[in-house]
């Protein structure tokens, strides 16, 4: 299909967010770096430039074929896209060297136009560090906040706009309005892109890319490699494509029973369990750090695959892998041209990405997105059961069992107590590795969160941090706990595991789980020697995991969560993570 948008990439981990968003308005939008020339974009209805790292003064930071802002199509800028606009027209573009990251309030100066529909002060979200000073000449400043003077310019009888706060997300809750507004207002758009609709051009897709080969997958479970699983089986059959699951001994609870009595349901004849637990556990024994973790995960599953082709046959060139990728997984590993590498996704490791250069590869959901993929599921009649299942991560628990070699205690600062425990974040598009604070709960008995705000203010103010949580139960003090050396063993993975389950059970039985969009439980190596591990709860809602806020958990069920948990052997405290993402990402890792 020809966009009628697209989205060019300045390496915004929003980018295909936005490319989201235009396509659930009906109108079908790609993405393509930011560089492309304007004529390769000719006959476009309109072009976003979004979101990125950089600073327009960094050398070799992305920029676009200026033509394009001048070439009639509407453009939109978003962030970076903004900057970037504002200096190649001759506006002024200051560094800044904070930055401003969490909501902000838009007070509008002209109506009408992007703002068609918005009225009164508006709550938007923010992640930048440069701002656009002064507007190029022949732009008007369409809106401010009380720190970013330009928060909206606009030429608009050159078709040119541009906001400095991210439109694309669910924080700012006027973002679909103004995404509509340039859609279909500045661009006239026409409504042409239905996800479910396009069951049948994925499955010839397949057949075409497939040809006389049979696919062979390696299922997860989760919802992307079922439904991609599922599309192969009806464009081949059931003899032609063969899935296995492999036990890592990184999975929940009950979940290789759970997968098997599905893949029966959905009518596949070739389905096998892989246990190579063993194999996982004992190439991890003595990793701590998050990427070295996800590498071996990656190498071992590429290893596992390979065991399996060749004890099978399945390396005679009749067979080809396929995969459930879809495009976040694509883009938060970098996938897209300058997005900083923010994780690495296992199924983009080397040994994955020898087979995708060899073209032995099929990925039918690489372009959708989550919540197209679940469409598309519904469309071919997969229990809702499965469809509504919560994402679970490849890497499984390891991403969620915390490992140290440390032995560091607690820190009093006058906010909190500083723990020795690092987690994955990200900020103003690019990865962070911190530590996390651990504040008191001001009202114990209100239910959680109830700082969330706390968080995001003390987070912008303290450079060695990108994660608050609150202290919801310690066995001792938490002034007397300590970092205790721990790693990826079967029995801290079973701690974590009979904590998952516990949690999972109540939050199914109370309906929270239907609440939330995915609830990461995390055991941390913080305690003592007689209990070296903590629990951390980490509820939250989102659209698709690009940006996540933190949801309150009603006290009643929280207090049933504490006793269960504070239960089980070797369990030192239960937190309680206050911080959206950004700046902390959903999975501590
Ligand atoms: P983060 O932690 O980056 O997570 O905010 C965003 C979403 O991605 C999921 N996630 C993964 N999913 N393989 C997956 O299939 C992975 O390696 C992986 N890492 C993170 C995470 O659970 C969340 O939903």
């Amino acid at each position: 299909m020809r966009p009628q948008i697209t989205v060019l990439d300045a390496g915004g981990q929003y980018c295909h967010l936005i490319a989201r968003k235009v396509r659930d308005l009906g109108v079908y939008a790609e993405v393509a770096p930011s560089e492309t020339p304007a004529a390769e974009l000719a006959g476009r209805k309109g072009v976003i430039i979004s979101g990125g790292p950089s600073s327009v003064y960094d050398p070799g930071s992305p920029t676009i074929d200026p033509q394009l802002l001048h070439a009639g199509i509407p453009v939109l800028g978003i962030c970076y896209g903004q900057q970037l606009m504002a200096h190649i027209l001759g506006g002024r573009v200051e560094k800044g060297d904070r930055g401003e990251y969490g909501f902000a309030q838009l007070d509008l100066l002209h109506a009408g136009g992007l703002f068609d529909g918005v009225v009164g002060r508006q709550q938007v979200w923010m992640s930048h560090r440069d701002a656009v000073q002064d507007p190029p000449p022949g732009f008007e400043v369409l809106g401010s906040t009380s720190t970013c003077t330009v928060a909206a310019m606009a030429s608009p009888e050159r078709g040119l706009y541009a906001v400095q706060f991210h439109p694309e997300v669910a924080h700012t809750p006027c973002g679909t309005q103004i995404l509509t507004n340039f859609v279909f207002g500045a661009c006239e758009c026409v409504k042409d892109w239905d996800p479910a609709g396009q069951v049948q051009a994925i499955e010839d897709q397949i057949r075409a890319v497939a040809k006389d080969r049979n696919i062979f997958f390696f299922v997860s479970g989760g919802v992307d490699s079922t439904v991609a699983y599922t599309l192969c089986l009806r464009a081949l059959g059931p003899e032609r494509v063969h899935g296995t699951y492999v036990d890592t001994g990184l999975m929940r609870e009950g979940e290789t029973e759970f997968v098997r009595e599905n893949f029966a349901s959905l009518g596949a004849r070739a389905f096998a369990v892989e246990d190579a637990a063993t194999q996982f556990l004992s190439s991890l024994a003595t990793a701590v750090n998050p990427e070295t973790k996800r590498h071996i995960i990656g190498e071992e599953f590429v290893r596992v695959q390979q065991r399996i082709l060749e004890s099978e046959h399945f390396l005679d060139g009749h067979w080809i892998l396929g995969q459930g990728t879809i495009y976040p997984d694509t883009i938060e590993s970098g996938g897209t041209a300058k997005a900083d590498l923010i994780k690495t996704h296992h199924n983009r490791v080397a040994g994955i990405q020898k087979l995708i250069d060899e073209g032995r590869i099929i990925e039918p959901l690489a372009s959708f997105y989550k919540d197209e993929v679940r469409a598309i599921g519904r469309q071919l009649g997969i229990a809702p059961a499965l469809l509504d299942r919560h994402p679970f991560p490849g890497p499984g628990l390891a991403i969620r069992c915390l490992c140290t070699t440390s032995q560091a205690p607690v820190e009093k600062l006058p906010e909190g107590w500083l723990l020795p425990v690092q987690t994955v974040g990200v900020q103003g598009d690019s990865r962070t590795y911190r530590a996390v604070l651990a504040i008191e709960a001001r009202n114990p008995g209100e239910g959680f969160p109830d700082s969330q705000e706390e968080s995001s203010s003390l987070i912008n103010k303290m450079d060695r941090i990108n994660r608050v949580v609150a202290e919801v139960w310690t066995a001792g003090k938490l002034g007397n706990m300590q970092a205790v050396p721990g790693f990826l063993t079967a029995e801290r993975l079973d701690r974590l595991r009979r904590a998952d389950a516990i949690v999972r059970r109540l939050t199914h039985a109370s309906g929270f789980d239907r609440a939330v969009w995915q609830f990461p439980v995390v055991l941390m190596p913080l305690g003592t020697p007689e209990r070296p591990d903590s629990v951390v709860l980490r509820p939250i809602d989102s659209v698709d995991g690009m940006t996540a806020s933190v949801v309150r958990m009603p006290k009643d069920l929280l207090a049933e969560i504490v006793q269960e948990l504070s239960a089980i052997p070797g369990i030192a405290g239960v937190f309680y993570d206050l911080t959206n993402k950004p700046p902390a990402t959903i999975e501590w890792e």
